[in-house]
């Protein structure tokens, strides 16, 4: 593997920069030389952890307000940042979040649907005019979806996208990551040249996201708790995405342990990923304005 290059003066937006993965790639991004905007729900916790990452790295670090469960936010946030930063050479996709029971966003959608997919899908279209534009200028922009292997566990279904037939915490995380790796691999097929999206499996991360599990499942993790990655390690084959050579022209991969990973085929069924990006573009509608640059 080459070693990852100096990413100084690169422009990366990562979003869950406050905890887990997202925050170890953060990090890692600014120990390239990376500057960072953190898109934050909590703007006290948002600049908390900016303030840990410039005293590690040095690195100019940006927090601004972005809830991924609403989509006004989201909205509001991509649009103050077109105006405000214009270019983005990465975008990484890693906030998550997992409830007990099912919980509903002010727009209407299941919760975990709604922060670890909806939000973001908007945030990937609406932040595509910025991707381009570095994508023009320079080395390809690059876009990193953090999913993972429960995608093996469910099929999507389409007619219930918003789980209200049955919900579960696994079943919704697990809907989750395959809405995010079946989005991936959508995204690739529409994007222009010069921008990339690959998915990544992390591996088993000790972070926030075990807070929320029912109680038998909170003791398996912290039993299983000694065996699992740290933040920064968890973040490894998001940085390998995000920077190295190696990959700078691959797009709609499946990646753990810096190598590709073959998805589940239901992942990768063209017919399923074009309808699954049809519905969302209809729930997160209103993003058509910001989105010309993508086909579709
Ligand atoms: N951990 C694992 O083993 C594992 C395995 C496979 C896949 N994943 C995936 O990895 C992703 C990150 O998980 P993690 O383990 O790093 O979790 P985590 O430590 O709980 O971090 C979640 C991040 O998402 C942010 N977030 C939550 N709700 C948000 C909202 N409404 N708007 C904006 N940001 C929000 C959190 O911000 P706050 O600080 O404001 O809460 C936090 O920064 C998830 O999508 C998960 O599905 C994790």
């Amino acid at each position: 593997m080459t070693p990852l290059p100096r990413l100084d003066g690169a422009l990366c937006v990562v979003t869950g920069g406050t905890s887990g993965i997202g925050y170890g790639a953060a990090l890692g991004l600014a120990r390239l030389g990376a500057e960072l905007v953190l898109p934050s729900r909590d703007l006290e916790r948002g600049e908390h952890t900016a303030a840990a990452i410039r005293k590690q790295t040095g690195a100019t670090v940006w927090v601004r307000g972005c809830d991924l469960g609403a989509l006004s936010s989201v909205r509001e946030f991509a649009e103050g940042y077109l105006r405000t930063f214009r270019r983005a050479d990465v975008l990484v996709n890693s906030a998550g979040a997992l409830f007990p029971t099912r919980q509903l966003t002010p727009d209407g959608f299941e919760a975990t649907l709604a922060i670890d997919y909806l939000g973001p899908f908007l945030l990937t279209r609406s932040l595509l005019p910025a991707l381009a534009r570095a994508g023009r200028v320079g080395a390809p922009a690059r876009i990193v979806n953090v999913s993972g292997e429960y995608h093996r566990r469910v099929r999507l279904d389409l007619d219930d996208l918003q789980l209200e037939r049955g919900y579960g915490l696994v079943r919704a995380g697990a809907q989750a990551v395959l809405a995010k790796l079946m989005f991936t691999v959508e995204l690739a097929r529409r994007l222009p040249p010069g921008v990339t999206a690959n998915a990544v499996h992390p591996g088993a991360v000790r972070s926030g996201l075990l807070r929320n599990l029912p109680w038998p499942l909170r003791i398996a993790a912290a039993l299983a708790r000694p065996f699992m990655l740290g933040p920064e390690a968890g973040a490894e084959t998001v940085l390998y995405l995000a920077a190295s050579p190696d990959v700078a022209e691959v797009s709609g991969g499946y990646f753990a342990r810096c190598a590709p990973l073959e998805p589940a085929a239901h992942a990768l069924d063209p017919e399923a990923c074009r309808r699954l990006w049809e519905a969302s573009a209809a729930l997160t509608e209103g993003a058509r304005g910001l989105t010309n640059a993508l086909r579709g």
